[in-house]
């Protein structure tokens, strides 16, 4: 069965990114200038998939109105003649349909999928977490996964190798290696210490997942940090059905980390054509001065 809908969980709070925070949404802080979140729904337009559940909570109203058509504004600029903006404002809703529902609790990441059943019916699906950013203009890693399940008909997850220093903050998998790139998942913790981990091999944001998996959601306990850990949930799936993680081909942001955010925000910078020159320039001479 192809993938045709994607999830994107967008209810948390954003402590990390306070006080900007307390009232934009993190999904909405922009990377130049486009909304994290905006990048991540293209990974999932560009893999082919046109519905998309957004996850939200109370004070995310932002996010609806962000993918909305915006008749005023649009009107201005068709007024004004400035069709490169307009055209760039209409490609944020045409050609998709964004389906939100709210997380009414903060049960965490698992609970939070769990609310885009209804939603998902009984067909595979994606998941995509807005905290990482994919680059990759080539071949957008959702599609690279979607391309494993559909060979393979398994759930896959998305999963490169991060520092030991790093492993605490991830699902970690323990796989067997089965082709290039490819490993069947043996086992899973979520933030492990790195003498628990399995491996190195994190899950980045990206899965692709049978709808059996809102089963074991149902039945899975609040684990780390008390919340509801989709994780814990891919583990017991993973024992019942094959499994596959896909160390997929991309240069990954961590957005949700500051210091992601900004390597981030000068990487893309330095891509966009209208500002990498004098960026670059720009960049060069403070380098002089640190
Ligand atoms: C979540 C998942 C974790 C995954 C990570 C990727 O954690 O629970 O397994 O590795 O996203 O960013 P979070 O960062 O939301 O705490």
């Amino acid at each position: 069965m192809n993938v045709k809908k994607a999830i994107i969980p967008a209810a948390g709070l954003g402590t990390r990114f306070l006080p900007a925070t307390k009232s934009v949404p993190k999904e909405m802080l922009p990377v130049v200038d486009t909304p994290t979140l905006e990048y991540v729904v293209r990974e999932a337009t560009e893999a082919g998939i046109k519905d998309i559940l957004i996850i939200t909570g109370r004070q995310k109203t932002a996010i609806e109105d962000y993918f909305d058509k915006a008749y005023e504004l649009e009107d201005i600029l068709k007024k004004k003649g400035d069709t490169a903006r307009l055209k760039r404002i209409q490609s944020i809703w045409k050609n998709i349909n964004i389906h939100t529902v709210r997380q009414k609790e903060p049960k965490g990441l698992g609970h939070a999928i769990l609310c885009g059943e209804a939603f998902v019916g009984n067909e595979p699906f994606a998941v995509l977490l807005g905290d990482d950013i994919v680059y990759n203009p080539k071949k957008p890693c959702l599609k690279q996964l979607i391309e494993v399940h559909d060979q393979y008909q398994a759930s896959v997850l998305g999963v490169q190798t991060v520092k030991d220093a790093h492993v605490h903050k991830y699902g970690i998998i323990g796989g067997e290696k089965i082709a290039e790139r490819l490993y069947s998942v043996k086992g899973m913790v979520e933030k492990p210490s790195l003498k628990e981990a399995p491996s190195n091999a994190a899950i980045l944001g990206r899965y692709v997942l049978s709808p059996k998996i809102f089963a074991y959601l149902k039945d899975t306990l609040p684990g780390k940090g008390n919340e509801i850990q989709l994780t814990d949930a891919l583990m017991a799936l993973s024992q019942k059905e094959k499994m596959l993680a896909y160390d997929f081909e991309g240069k990954r942001y961590d957005v949700g980390d500051k210091l992601g955010f900004l390597e981030a925000t000068v990487e893309f910078a330095l891509r966009d054509q209208a500002l990498s020159q004098d960026f670059k320039a720009y960049l060069k001479e403070l380098m002089k001065t640190l």
